[in-house]
């Protein structure tokens, strides 16, 4: 109802408002006297020590939440990790045991083809974590242990505080798993400490900037195809970026590999192609612009979403939206939010019904 909407126009544009409020209830708890611990993951080491392998499984926006979780298990467990989509894995033979660990990502816990792929990867005896939102759903109640995101109800369709809050939850599950087979030094986690506390008050200022986002929109409304690219957690960020778009605006979105560009793609580049590069990851910021030179170099508009400290990125953009220096590997909690923001403000600029998108439910229960 619109007493509910809390005076917003849509429960999107609400639940995007709620973010900063968000980061801050899914680390409650969890950072106690400067250390980072999450007590429903009380895995004893030695158990702990055997596992071998990490698979995320989950669909849509938080099958692309455990996309982030691959690349930091790689990084702080030194695990091979994977991240699937529980359609895919759980109709494949998946090569896994009882050492191997799987996190189950749900907003709603309901899920029909994620409940089906965390009862595969049970009877194939893994250890299963639910990271879910709906308290007391059905994976909740099924996973060996759950931590919940607690981003609180999550109404409109598209799927944006939950994403938030997954990824937020999800980095601090693994970095508490790092430190349980001594794989987190303490000035590491120290370092992380601090930086999750600056989380909200970037988010809020992310924000408080939402109008360049809008302004943005207004130049480019009638756009019909985009590209999103990054690199590392940016090119998990750009397949949620081209999700958020694809599934309330309607427009063809595609979230590419920014590396991957010249091995196909660039061929559909031309002077009506917009493409939103994703350069918060620093390491491989260099390589981002190459990219995005590729694609200027054929006549294409690229609004860059970058950290304030990159200095080379507005020589090489026709836009860029700035967000804070945030940690790296912490990027993707709040470098969403541009990008949601910008699906937003494109269906609402296209008039469309963005709290229920067409051919969409919230949550897909049947296969
Ligand atoms: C997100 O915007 C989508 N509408 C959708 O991809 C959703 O994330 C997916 O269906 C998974 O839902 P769940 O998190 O409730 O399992």
């Amino acid at each position: 109802s619109d007493a509910q909407k809390g005076g917003f126009k849509h429960f999107m544009l609400k639940e995007i408002l709620e973010e900063p409020d968000v980061i801050v209830e899914a680390l409650r708890g969890r950072i106690k006297n400067g250390e980072i611990e999450i007590p429903e993951l009380d895995f004893d080491k030695n158990y702990f020590k055997n596992i071998n392998q990490v698979y995320f499984v989950a669909c849509g926006t938080a099958y692309h939440a455990g996309l982030v979780g691959k690349y930091l298990v790689e990084k702080y467990l030194n695990i091979p990790a994977q991240a699937e989509v529980a359609s895919e894995f759980r109709y494949r033979n998946p090569v896994i045991d009882e050492r191997t660990l799987v996190f189950v990502v749900s907003q709603s816990g309901e899920t029909a083809d994620t409940l089906a792929a965390l009862r595969l990867a049970k009877e194939k005896k893994a250890k299963t974590i639910g990271i879910v939102n709906v308290v007391g759903s059905s994976v909740a109640r099924e996973v060996d242990k759950v931590v919940y995101i607690h981003a609180g109800p999550e109404i409109a369709v598209a799927s944006t505080k939950a994403y938030v809050a997954q990824v937020e939850v999800i980095t601090l599950s693994i970095l508490h798993l790092a430190k349980i087979i001594d794989k987190l030094n303490e000035a590491n986690e120290k370092l992380f400490v601090e930086e999750f506390q600056k989380l909200e008050g970037f988010a809020r200022e992310i924000l408080e900037n939402k109008e360049e986002i809008a302004s943005f929109v207004s130049t480019t409304k009638n756009i019909e195809e985009t590209f999103f690219i990054g690199r590392n957690l940016d090119y998990a960020l750009s397949l949620e970026g081209a999700l958020k778009l694809k599934e309330i605006a309607y427009v063809h979105a595609e979230g590419y590999p920014a590396g991957e560009l010249k091995h196909g793609p660039l061929a559909l580049i031309t002077p009506n192609s917009l493409v939103i590069a994703i350069d918060t990851f620093t390491p491989l910021s260099d390589k981002t612009i190459s990219n995005i030179k590729e694609v200027k170099a054929r006549g294409g508009k690229v609004l860059a979403i970058a950290k304030k400290d990159n200095t080379r990125i507005k020589e090489v953009a026709d836009s860029v939206f700035y967000i804070p220096n945030v940690l790296d590997d912490l990027t993707p909690i709040i470098t969403v939010i541009p990008l949601q923001l910008f699906a937003y403000y494109m269906a609402d600029a296209r008039g469309l019904d963005i709290d229920k998108p067409r051919n969409l439910a919230k949550s897909v229960t049947v296969e």
